[in-house]
């Protein structure tokens, strides 16, 4: 399963690059207010760093302003995935955008008719929100597994980003599912390793190796 950063921290992305984990970066309206830069700059900033997909998502609701809007964010560099929220609208633009050679993320997904119609639309990406969903008592984890069920019966090729993820649990039962790719916090991704037996284990080991007086 391919990792993904959600966060437009520049400091962030470029620290867990380095550990050779990350596969691309997906940003939003909101992660772009946090990191208080203008988004053309940091979007460059980020594509100079990591070589995968770069999401960066239109303001435009409308066709001809999504169009606009996509094409100028495709501009900043060639790893720019144009990010378009799941609405009529952006299922036609991203038909456009897609026949144009761009890479398109459909985002705000919380249905299976919605990942099918950006199937059909020729999606690189399909971004259900599995942490919303749960918010609201529904199973995150449930879309997951329809859409790819779906996807699977016609061979489609977008793949499935597994976004809004809060937990490692949600990282696990995304790879369970079959999702092609998962994007978190990176805080997740720290949290992925970590376990008190493993730490605890390791005590052990280094307390006894010392006790050998060896060195390797
Ligand atoms: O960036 C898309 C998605 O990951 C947002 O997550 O936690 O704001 O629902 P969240």
């Amino acid at each position: 399963m391919k990792f993904f950063l959600d966060t437009a921290d520049v400091d962030a992305i470029r620290h867990w690059n380095e550990t050779g984990l990350v596969d691309g970066v997906t940003t939003n309206p909101s992660l772009i207010l946090k990191s208080g830069r203008d988004i053309t700059e940091v979007l460059k900033e980020i594509c100079d760093i990591v070589q995968g997909p770069v999401s960066g998502e239109v303001a435009a609701t409308e066709y001809d302003a999504m169009l606009e809007e996509g094409r100028t964010l495709a501009k900043i560099a060639d790893n720019i995935c144009i990010k378009l929220p799941t609405t009529m609208d952006g299922i036609r633009a991203c038909n456009v955008l897609t026949n144009e050679g761009e890479m398109v993320n459909m985002t705000l997904c919380f249905t299976a008719n919605q990942a099918l119609l950006a199937a059909k639309a020729g999606a690189t990406f399909i971004s259900p929100f599995i942490g919303r969903l749960d918010d609201i008592g529904l199973d995150g984890m449930e879309l997951i597994e329809e859409i790819r069920a779906i996807y699977d019966n016609y061979v489609y090729d977008t793949e499935i980003l597994a976004a809004s993820i809060r937990t490692v649990n949600h990282v696990k039962d995304c790879a369970l599912a079959g999702a092609d790719v998962g994007t978190m916090p990176p805080s997740t991704i720290e949290q992925l390793v970590k376990h008190p037996l493993t730490d605890s284990g390791l005590e052990k080991f280094l307390a006894d190796w010392k006790e050998t007086g060896q060195s390797i």
